[in-house]
């Protein structure tokens, strides 16, 4: 049996599901169950029935998938696969923005750590931002990690104040897109589409702008697409999609999204490492806050 046999055959013998990020390899796109952006997998990972979660992603979303099944074991194949955006935020700040705007509301993006979203009162993804934010009872609210985030829901919702936190929180990867990639597209030819992980002056000039999973319900309706994200996006919609053409930059890489391999997939599912454990006190916290964030902007 090859790696990829192996691990469907330890699959179903261990009544386990394979859940996989958008930005994944393609061999770890191949051999998942759910490939989808961060909302659909916590919302798969709320509704399965298996008795192991595999998560092929970074941390946070991992945790989410435990937090929302605590009584699952949720497994991620290598323990420092991480989100550097996410390490960006720390309870502390979030304490200290409370104290400093005491009527705001905090929403959360869901690329934090599961003792921030704790200090949340919902979470938001790409995917709901717009719609968890205007469902706040308050004009104030603080959105972080991601500041270029904060700044796409300031601009669909200006008659509320949002409050970035950190001012400057970015993700490397969406923050190297820059007026040249638009100028180029443009001479290629064919739409733009940026996440809104990408500066602000990048979402302005995009023809659209939307999570992963928005990227792939819009593309039926697309041309040629120039895709400004992580470039395993491109392998996704190419396969969805074969007779459209997508064109992303080869180097937008997010590092920690490649530490998994098929390797170790099989590894995880064999040895059913490496578990995922959080306090129970952080996750009953958190689960409320992204609960909300279901129930809301599903
Ligand atoms: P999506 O929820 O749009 O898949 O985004 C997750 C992410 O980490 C983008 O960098
Ligand atoms: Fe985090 Fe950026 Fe990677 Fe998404 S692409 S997981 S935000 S570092």
């Amino acid at each position: 049996m090859n790696c990829r046999e192996e691990i469907e055959t330890l699959k179903k013998n261990k009544k386990a599901l394979i859940l996989a990020h958008n930005y994944q390899p393609p061999a770890i796109q191949d051999v998942a169950d759910v490939v989808g952006d961060s909302l659909e997998l916590a919302v798969a990972a709320k509704e399965t029935e298996a008795r192991i979660i595999v998560f092929c992603g970074v941390d946070f979303m991992a945790e989410t998938a435990k937090i929302l099944n605590p009584e699952k074991k949720v497994l991620i194949p290598v323990k420092d696969a991480t989100c550097p955006l996410a390490a960006q935020l720390t309870p502390e700040m979030i304490i200290a923005a409370r104290r400093k705007y005491p009527s705001a509301k905090v929403v959360l993006y869901i690329n934090s750590t599961a003792e921030c979203k704790a200090y949340a009162d919902v979470i938001c993804t790409s995917a709901n931002a717009v719609k968890v934010v205007r469902s706040m009872p308050s004009r104030e609210v603080i959105v972080g990690p991601d500041a270029n985030l904060a700044a796409y829901i300031q601009d669909n919702i200006p008659e509320k104040c949002i409050i970035p936190l950190p001012a400057t929180g970015n993700c490397y990867v969406h923050q190297m897109f820059s007026e040249d990639d638009i100028r180029e597209a443009r001479l290629r030819g064919g739409k733009i589409v940026c996440h809104p992980e990408c500066r602000p002056e990048i979402q302005k000039m995009a023809d659209l702008v939307a999570s992963t999973g928005g990227m792939v319900r819009s593309a039926p309706d697309a041309g040629t697409w120039n895709v400004l994200t992580e470039k395993d996006m491109g392998y996704r919609l190419r396969t969805l999609y074969p007779d459209r053409i997508f064109y992303t930059r080869e180097d937008a890489v997010c590092e920690d999204m490649k530490k998994i391999s098929l390797e170790d997939l099989l590894a995880s599912l064999k040895s059913e490492q490496y578990e995922i454990i959080l306090p129970p006190g952080v996750m009953e916290r958190a689960r409320s806050a992204i609960e909300k964030m279901i129930e809301i902007g599903r």
